[in-house]
């Protein structure tokens, strides 16, 4: 029995994760971990969400609330989509926690003491209006060797240079606008450049690590290790455990990183065996595979075995498998493009083994792959249903139907099935050692076409009518290949896996029998389940094909109006009675008296809903309704009007994307939904804990955002939608 440490890289809680999360980092361990334990091996699997860093804070100021609540928001969202998405941790923690600080302060306090940390004054951009100092990610400027306008202080995306502090041109605090100065300051410095030897012979021994892992880490060694700044002027993080250090923490990739002993100490408490950890961390003979993106590449292969050295006694990174990148019509499926498919929408649709599937069959574990709606449906459709889907089920329900229970053997049919389910099974193993998922996959449904081929020659519907007994034997060799079958497949599907496990009959889990347990002779007589179908095909028609949920709700039809004339109503103080042009003459009647006069309303351009059943509001008809935003209850200034920011024709249409009511909207379903509006910042990417599903192109872009946990930026043709004055984020819309 092997003891394997599976440590994955935790995601930044700043965001939902996506598709390329679950491609790049989180289902190749899920299958790794699933398969040793089939074999019987001791697994520690842990991770958690990165909660530090300037992903967070920044994400924090953009939507105006703490780093903590970003932080926890998405470390909520993102558990329960691993979870639901089978991916199975000892423990998935945090990094803001209480025993993550201690092993960081652990490591901290050891490397200092056997000087392997020194402190330093350095320069850093420093912001007067803003009384702070500003990380790297909180300066743009223009570069000064693309001439580009918004390039990072430490490095410029469209020519890929990098800066050292001071090198970029006009910078520029992000916050104010305001040009930073160059100051002092003080920061601790790990010898990395004391590590360059021992790292050098770390490294032999490596060479079948896959390329990309080897050019990376060889790039950084090459020109000799620079020691490296590892505090920030940052508040929000690990506090450095020194006095006179406020205003200064840990460096989110020195800390995080830390997290692999930290999780695998807490995972030890949590059932009761403090010291179980040290099994996996103090054993010569055990495998510690990390599992990442290649952009993590050089923290796992250098900065994180240059720490577990300088600490001393516990083991080094064995394998680091990292994948390439998921991409989409050629780019990187990212957040910050717009192209991420986040994981809880597509759990919404889809059943978790057919994402998992594709993204097995299509791993980019050697090079980048191509993800694609329409390919992902024809791979599903053609290969997991048509192929795999389909041998289960003629398989389990011909059996079911026809004998009921598990029906007598023939060894010598079971020769040549018995010979190619065992080959299926050692290539399936070797992939697998070896971390080739992709291949792996290939070789499960190998297997199963093979089973459909041998299905089709024994013609077992032919069979029953002849020689039952000679039929039942051509379908216990075919149960074997549907056992067999099972058990591969359940690395990489385990929801169907244990499905088909159930409708076999078995009492017993599938983990239970085992990788080997395809050779034990299977149960004669053993009552089968009546089993259902355990994949559907997929129908997705056009490119977009994540249906927004709501689908038989009308969806909201929001157009631009003018306010043509205003005059107030008979027979109630608070409400006027506005003529308006929505591209159709139309009465509204509306509560804006105590906000507007009708001076300023009149002439002005708003938005309206158009397609609210008529309704009487004190006895005047009104059709439609202008939508205003309240902060009253923020202690705002209270009720104003959206408002198109640009001169837009009437009747041209607000795309909102929300759908309320069933069949007629009426006020009551309207008024049903909570929508807010928030006030939005170029490029921004969640707003109140929810992921924006296009980035705002500018900073007066304004989101909507429902309780069906949607949130939307209005936009009418390209025209954002803003407010007629100042709201708090967070008004309510009415
Ligand atoms: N949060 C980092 C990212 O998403 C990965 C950190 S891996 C760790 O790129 F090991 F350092 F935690
Ligand atoms: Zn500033």
């Amino acid at each position: 029995m092997t003891k394997v440490f599976i440590g994955v890289a935790w995601p930044y809680a700043n965001g939902v994760i996506h598709l390329g999360h679950l491609a790049g980092s989180l289902l190749p361990p899920d299958i790794f971990r699933r398969y040793n334990l089939l074999k019987g091996n001791d697994v520690l699997m842990v991770s958690g969400s990165d909660q530090h860093g300037t992903p967070i804070t920044l994400t924090a100021e953009r939507q105006g609330v703490g780093p903590e609540e970003v932080a926890e928001t998405f470390h909520r969202i993102n558990s329960k989509a691993i979870e639901d998405m089978g991916i199975s941790f000892s423990l998935f923690t945090k990094t803001h926690n209480p025993n993550h600080t201690e092993v960081v302060h652990d490591i901290f306090n050891v490397l200092r003491s056997k000087d392997l940390l020194y402190t330093r004054q350095t320069m850093q951009y420093f912001c007067q209006a803003c009384d702070r100092f500003l990380p790297d990610r909180y300066v743009e400027g223009s570069c000064p060797k693309c001439a580009c306008s918004n390039a990072r202080a430490d490095q410029c995306d469209e020519c890929g240079t990098t800066f050292e502090v001071g090198e970029i041109k006009d910078g520029r605090c992000i916050h104010c606008e305001g040009c930073p100065e160059v100051r002092e300051t003080e920061h601790f410095f790990l010898r990395l450049n004391e590590f360059q030897e021992r790292l050098l012979s770390y490294l032999e021994g490596k060479d079948h690590w896959r390329p990309s892992v080897k050019t990376f880490t060889r790039n950084w060694l090459e020109g000799g290790l620079q020691d490296r700044a590892i505090t920030r002027d940052m508040d929000w993080g690990v506090p450095v455990p020194l006095d006179g250090w406020d205003g200064k923490v840990i460096y989110v990739w020195f800390e995080a990183v830390i997290g692999y002993l930290a999780a695998s100490k807490e995972y030890s408490s949590l059932i009761g065996e403090p010291d179980l950890w040290e099994r996996y961390w103090k054993d010569d003979s055990a495998r510690h595979y990390y599992f990442l993106g290649k952009d993590n590449i050089p923290f796992h292969s250098i900065i994180w075995p240059a720490i577990l050295m300088g600490y001393g006694g516990l083991h080094l990174p064995d394998e680091i498998p990292a994948n390439e990148y998921l991409t989409t019509k050629g780019g990187k499926l990212s957040k910050s493009r717009g192209t991420s498919i986040d994981l809880p929408s597509v759990l919404a649709e889809y059943h978790p083994d057919l994402i998992r599937y594709y993204l097995s069959i299509n791993m980019p574990d050697h090079r980048d792959s191509e993800f694609s709606w329409p390919d992902f449906m024809t791979k599903v459709n053609n290969e997991l249903v048509a192929e795999l889907g389909n041998y289960y089920h003629r398989v389990l329900s011909f059996t079911r139907k026809n004998f009921g229970k598990i029906p007598e053997a023939e060894e010598a049919d079971l020769v040549e099935v018995r010979d190619e389910v065992a080959k299926a099974f050692q290539e399936t193993s070797r992939l697998l050692d070896d971390c080739d998922f992709k291949k792996a996959m290939k070789s499960v449904m190998e297997l199963a076409r093979f089973g459909n081929r041998y299905f089709d020659s024994v013609k077992p519907w032919a069979l029953v009518k002849q020689d039952r007994v000679a039929c039942g034997k051509v379908l216990h060799a075919n149960l074997e290949i549907v056992r067999g079958l099972a058990i591969m497949a359940s690395p990489f599907l385990p929801f169907s896996s244990a499905e088909v496990w159930g409708y076999l009959g078995f009492e017993s889990s599938l983990e239970d029998a085992g990788w080997d347990g395809h050779r034990v002779p299977l149960p004669v007589g053993q009552g089968l389940k009546d089993p259902v179908p355990v994949f559907r095909k997929v129908e997705i028609e056009v490119e977009e094909p994540i249906d927004q949920g709501f689908s038989d709700f009308r969806r909201l039809e929001l157009k631009v109006g003018e306010i043509k004339s205003v005059c107030d109503h008979p027979d109630a103080d608070k409400l006027y009675v506005m003529q308006l042009d929505t591209g159709e003459e139309r009465q509204v009647v509306a509560g804006l008296k105590s906000h507007y006069s009708p001076e300023d309303l009149t002439g002005k351009k708003v938005v309206v809903v158009c397609n609210l059943k008529p309704a009487k509001l004190r006895g005047v008809e009104s059709k439609g309704m202008v939508l205003a935003a309240d902060d009253e209850k923020l202690g705002g200034e209270g009720v104003r009007l959206l408002t198109p920011s640009d001169d837009l024709p009437n009747g041209t249409p607000v795309d909102c994307g929300l759908e309320i009511g069933g069949g007629k909207l009426d006020y009551k379903d309207f008024q049903k939904v909570d929508m807010k509006v928030f006030n939005l910042l170029k490029g921004q990417e969640t707003v109140s804990g929810m992921v924006l599903e296009t980035p705002p192109d500018a900073d007066s872009n304004l989101a909507l955002v429902c309780d069906d946990g949607k949130a939307r930026i209005l936009m009418a043709a390209d025209v954002a939608i803003t407010i007629d004055g100042d709201l708090k984020d967070g008004a309510t819309v009415r």
